[in-house]
């Protein structure tokens, strides 16, 4: 996640609609899709965004300081009424609408999923992008300054835009919880036996990355794919000083075509 942005370098439209494009693409439960996304790239609609959401009489702290400069901003809105009528279609029979008969909001997941592949995109378009939770106390504002209906949910924001060096989130020193951890292999308990060395490298390709590295100028990308699937685990720093985004080897668009496919018409 970056949440630091050069204010100066907008996003690319075509970048944003690559981004929607992959969203739509999310698995959603019965297909219903039930998600719509708000994106606002005017500076006016991005003051309005964070007016809504933020006390006037608090000075920003720093990590109100960097998000504000991302140039884009998508709110990602869920809608649960297109679920409970999706599933009350004859092939699926849940006329009474009950919410009881979902086991947890497909409708919030399905559209987490979506904003993931927002996320993955940037990676792949060589941006920055940080997932983030509006204050449920702003809600009812961030609907009323962008005419939302009152039947969404909103999730969450996805900022995207050229990220500059910060320091990374202090969440990190808690350090990621291994496979060895949280990986159960037929009985919950019997931990998963993970290949030696690699209980924090999933084996599909995706690696979590380092996050920013203070004062070099340099970061790994949030997400990469690392070839067999073992990403590498090159030491911080040999970033490039530039401040481009190291993949890790990944080739720009690999990691969303890797996840949907080549038949995306
Ligand atoms: C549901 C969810 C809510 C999050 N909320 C915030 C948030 O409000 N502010 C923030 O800076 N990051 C937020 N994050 C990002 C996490 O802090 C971040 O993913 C985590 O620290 C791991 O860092 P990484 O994604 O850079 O590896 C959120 C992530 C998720 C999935």
């Amino acid at each position: 996640m970056f949440r630091r942005y050069d204010p100066d370098r907008p996003v690319p439209a075509g970048v944003i609609d690559t981004a929607l494009g992959n969203a739509i693409r999310a698995p959603s439960a019965g297909f219903s899709q039930g998600w719509d996304f708000l994106v606002l790239t005017k500076p006016e609609e991005r003051q309005a965004y964070w007016s809504a959401t933020t006390d006037p009489d608090d000075e920003p702290d720093s990590w109100l300081a960097g998000i504000t400069t991302a140039p884009a901003l998508i709110l990602c809105l869920s809608d649960e009424d297109r679920y409970l009528r999706r599933y009350a279609e004859p092939d699926k029979g849940w006329t009474d609408l009950d919410e009881a008969r979902w086991p947890v909001p497909y409708w919030d997941i399905d559209t987490g999923m979506a904003a993931l592949l927002i996320l993955l995109t940037a990676v792949d378009e060589g941006l920055g992008a940080c997932f983030f939770g509006a204050p449920p106390e702003s809600h009812e504002d961030v609907f009323e300054a962008f005419d939302i209906p009152h039947d969404r949910n909103l999730i969450g924001v996805v900022s995207l835009g050229y990220p500059l060096p910060d320091t990374r989130s202090g969440s990190l020193r808690r350090g990621r919880r291994g496979l060895d951890q949280v990986a159960h292999h037929g009985r919950f308990g019997v931990h998963w036996a993970s290949r030696a060395g690699f209980q924090h490298v999933h084996r599909a390709g995706l690696r979590a990355g380092q996050g920013l590295i203070e004062g070099h100028g340099a970061y790994d990308a949030g997400i990469a794919v690392g070839g067999e699937g073992i990403a590498d685990q090159r030491p911080r720093g040999d970033a490039d000083e530039r401040g481009r985004i190291n993949t890790g080897g990944a080739e720009p668009g690999h990691l969303v075509r890797e996840h949907l496919g080549d038949g995306r018409a």
